[in-house]
């Protein structure tokens, strides 16, 4: 695989990197030391033969048997000579030499580098005899010249090459000492680099692969699982190579230009399929997802024939039921998810996609319909046909989540643009799109609008929470690229968007209710989608956008998951603080009640969420009101504050990940085996039941298994957030009524 095509990774926000101590360790070594230690007193010396010239090195350690030096030391000692009488000349030579064999032929290349050389005593030059001792003291060079040219020194050590031309390569260095006495006499030694003693031990490495369960997954095919004929064949092996590349300056041998290399293993690991269900789960189901929603977008995805470019298709069901439609909802969901995964560098092949979706949309929004016009409410219609013409028959409407979604959507491809040097393009072509939405939101998001179940004509917490995050961002993104005229006005509605959604907590019963109208109890997955899909990890925990981790989200997470308990036939007989399967909402009949996949896989998603924050922030909080949700897990917890170093922190972090997983594995259990994501399962059974291949459960996946493996979406600006004292729907609050008005008209729409 060339580097090109490694699947790209987002940077984990936990680490799980092993600790290093500044003293090397047991399996350690220290392979240079640029430090000043103690000299050591230890000589060599090497004679000529004969014994009339000896080489004596200092500073060397007791025991050595060849002077040693690191990188860049000072080669120092002194050349003796027995009889100065007639001497000449004398001089000291550093020396490198390259010898290359060819192995097969048996023949023989020699290069000889000289580094560095010093005249210690010349007749000529200096008076007198010559000294018996001749001191000298020579920096090993990092460099040596080839004539022409200053290269790097070439480390020391072999090269053993494999199939022909097989070249042994040795480089060596030396120091020689040259007496002319009208005869040469010689004295030398090798000297040894230090960073050529081997390795005794093997250095433990520690590599973590953090990326999108989707992108590891691309691993799989790769990794053989384990059967009783190669037990040993289970695992994917990751190695540490060492290239070594000798550069034989132009020269031929034999035919051959001599430039050789070599690739050794100097370290091994590997992994595997993880063994749990929760992990093989993810590894067989996320590209099946993936390539599952990819199927539902036009023009050419599989299962959309008929669907125009950049059209979602929330099913290809077209009978019991026909979702053979296009919603904005479901497709801006499900773009979002797509937009992430492009803008994180996950795949860059999305973006034509992306583009598509983008005109698709632009196209829609100026759709007249049974709503409106673009400019009279037709942009909250909440389906059309997927040849984009409007779709006329009856239905809740309108439903006013989409356009916020949908700028959502096209506001974080338009941040990205940004980034990457294209404002221009957004300011021409998205921004028009997200500002229709945007004006849309601003002027109706008080106004009565139909639930995301499309069931419920109220104010629905929802659709208010995702208006609040557009309008929030909108004004952002105006604000850089300079579009100023609609920024104050953005603001002041998203001040009392955010004002309004404090109204939706129930403080008696610790929950977010879902509706304002309707007649139910108000307990919905409605509450737990807004939490994932506002989610901001800068945010932290806190409970005025209802963060994951805040306490009115997990006390919320709680009640909603446990009005499922007793409703479904496959949830009996699981304890009370197990995971279980849950659907939108315990009153819900359509289909006769069920759960969803979406929905459980959102109390996933909103846990690991959670797991990634207060990882992030080393601690975690126990409130009053999130008492409840934590004593599942440790029923003598606390209030209070536990930082990651406590047993509390990693006891609660170790289960709620594992409660987590749970609602995977729920999921997991009544996936069929061709790994197909339908709407729902029987509550009773768990077989599949209503729209096969819905795009939405395939995103709701995809997000999931993201939020597991620590992958966080962009911020959007949910930090620091503050509810404006006048407002009356803050519950700390009691100053003036904020000045808004509500047309609620609750209906209640059963079937479809
Ligand atoms: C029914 C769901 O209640 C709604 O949220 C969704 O938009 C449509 N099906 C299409 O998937
Ligand atoms: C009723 C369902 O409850 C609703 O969610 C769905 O969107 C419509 N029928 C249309 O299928």
């Amino acid at each position: 695989m060339s580097t090109a095509s490694l699947p790209s990774y987002v940077a984990p926000s936990f680490s799980r990197t092993p600790s290093y101590t500044a003293e090397p360790t047991a399996y350690e070594q220290r392979l240079a030391l640029n430090r000043l230690r103690p000299r050591p007193s230890g000589e060599i010396t090497k004679q000529s033969k004969g014994g009339g010239v000896s080489l004596r090195f200092v500073a060397q350690a007791n025991d050595a048997t060849l002077p040693v030096y690191g990188c860049g030391a000072t080669v120092e000692g002194a050349v003796e000579v027995a009889k100065p009488d007639g001497v000449l000349s004398v001089d000291v030579k550093i020396k490198g030499t390259l010898h290359l064999k060819e192995i097969a032929e048996g023949g023989t290349v020699t290069y000889e580098l000289c580094l560095s050389r010093m005249s210690l005593w010349n007749k000529d030059r200096d008076l007198g005899v010559c000294p018996p001792s001749l001191s000298f003291s020579l920096p090993l060079p990092s460099t040596f010249n080839d004539g022409k040219n200053d290269f790097p020194l070439p480390p020391t050590h072999e090269v053993h090459l494999n199939g022909m031309p097989g070249f042994r390569a040795t480089v060596e260095y030396s120091v020689t000492a040259y007496v002319d006495k009208g005869i040469l006499k010689k004295a030398a030694t090798s000297i040894l680099p230090k960073q050529q003693n081997s390795m005794t031990e093997p250095i433990p490495f520690h590599l973590t692969l953090t990326s999108s369960a989707y992108s590891l997954a691309a691993f799989m095919p790769y990794g053989p699982t384990p059967s009783l004929l190669s037990p040993n064949k289970q695992h994917t092996r990751i190695k540490l190579l060492r290239q070594s590349i000798v550069d034989v300056r132009n020269t031929v041998v034999f035919g051959t230009k001599t430039d050789i290399w070599r690739v050794k293993t100097i370290g091994q690991g590997s992994f595997q399929r993880g063994s749990g269900t929760v992990d093989s789960y993810i590894s067989t189901e996320s590209p099946i997802a993936k390539a599952g929603l990819l199927s539902n977008i036009g023009s050419s995805g599989a299962k959309s024939s008929g669907a125009k470019p950049g059209i979602v298709i929330a099913s290809p069901s077209t009978t019991n039921p026909d979702y053979l439609y296009t919603w904005t909802r479901d497709s801006s969901l499900v773009f979002k998810a797509i937009i992430d995964q492009f803008t994180s560098g996950q795949d860059p092949s999305l973006r034509t996609l992306i583009d598509e979706f983008v005109s698709a949309e632009g196209i829609l929004q100026q759709v007249s319909n049974p709503s409106g016009t673009v400019s009279s409410g037709g942009l909250g219609e909440p389906k059309f046909n997927i040849d984009e013409t409007a779709f006329t028959g009856s239905w809740g409407r309108p439903q006013r989540d989409g356009p916020a979604l949908r700028s959502i959507a096209i506001i974080s491809y338009a941040n990205w643009l940004i980034a990457n040097g294209n404002s221009s393009w957004v300011t021409s072509t998205l921004w028009p799109i997200i500002e229709l939405d945007l004006n849309y939101v601003a002027s109706n998001w008080n106004q009565t609008t139909f639930d995301l179940w499309e069931e419920v004509s109220s104010s629905s917490f929802f659709t208010t929470a995702v208006q609040h995050r557009a309008l929030r961002e909108g004004s952002a993104l105006a604000t850089k690229i300079g579009q100023t005229s609609v920024v104050s006005n953005y603001n002041t509605q998203a001040d009392n968007s955010l004002c309004f959604l404090q109204s939706y907590w129930n403080p008696t019963g610790a929950y977010i209710t879902a509706n304002t109208g309707g007649g139910r109890s108000g307990k919905d997955a409605n509450t737990v989608l807004t939490s994932i899909h506002t989610f901001d990890a800068a945010a932290g925990c806190d409970a005025t956008s209802f963060q994951p981790c805040s306490d009115k989200a997990l006390s919320n997470l709680k009640v909603y998951v446990d009005a499922f308990r007793s409703i479904y036939g496959i949830n009996s007989g699981i304890s009370s603080t197990a995971a279980v399967a849950t659907g939108r909402y315990p009153e819900d009949s359509y289909y006769n009640g069920n759960p969803w996949y979406l929905a459980t896989f959102a109390v996933a998603e909103q846990l690991y969420d959670a797991l990634i924050v207060w990882n992030a922030q080393g601690s975690l909080d126990v409130t009053s009101i999130s008492l409840d949700f934590f004593r599942q897990f440790s029923a003598s917890v606390a209030v209070g504050t536990y930082a990651s170093s406590t047993s509390t922190f990693q006891t609660l972090t170790a289960a709620i990940s594992n409660f987590a997983d749970g609602f995977i594995a729920e999921n997991a259990k009544y996936t069929p085996s061709d790994g197909g994501l339908s709407e729902q399962y029987d509550k009773n059974s768990g077989s599949p039941l209503s729209a096969v291949d819905l795009t939405w459960s395939y995103a709701s996946a995809l997000t999931v298994f993201e939020a597991r493996s620590g992958f966080t979406s962009p911020s959007w600006g949910a930090k620091g957030l503050v509810v404006s004292s006048s407002c009356s729907g803050n519950t700390g609050g009691g100053g003036s009524t904020v000045a808004v008005t509500f047309n609620v008209d609750a209906t209640t729409v059963f079937g479809g």
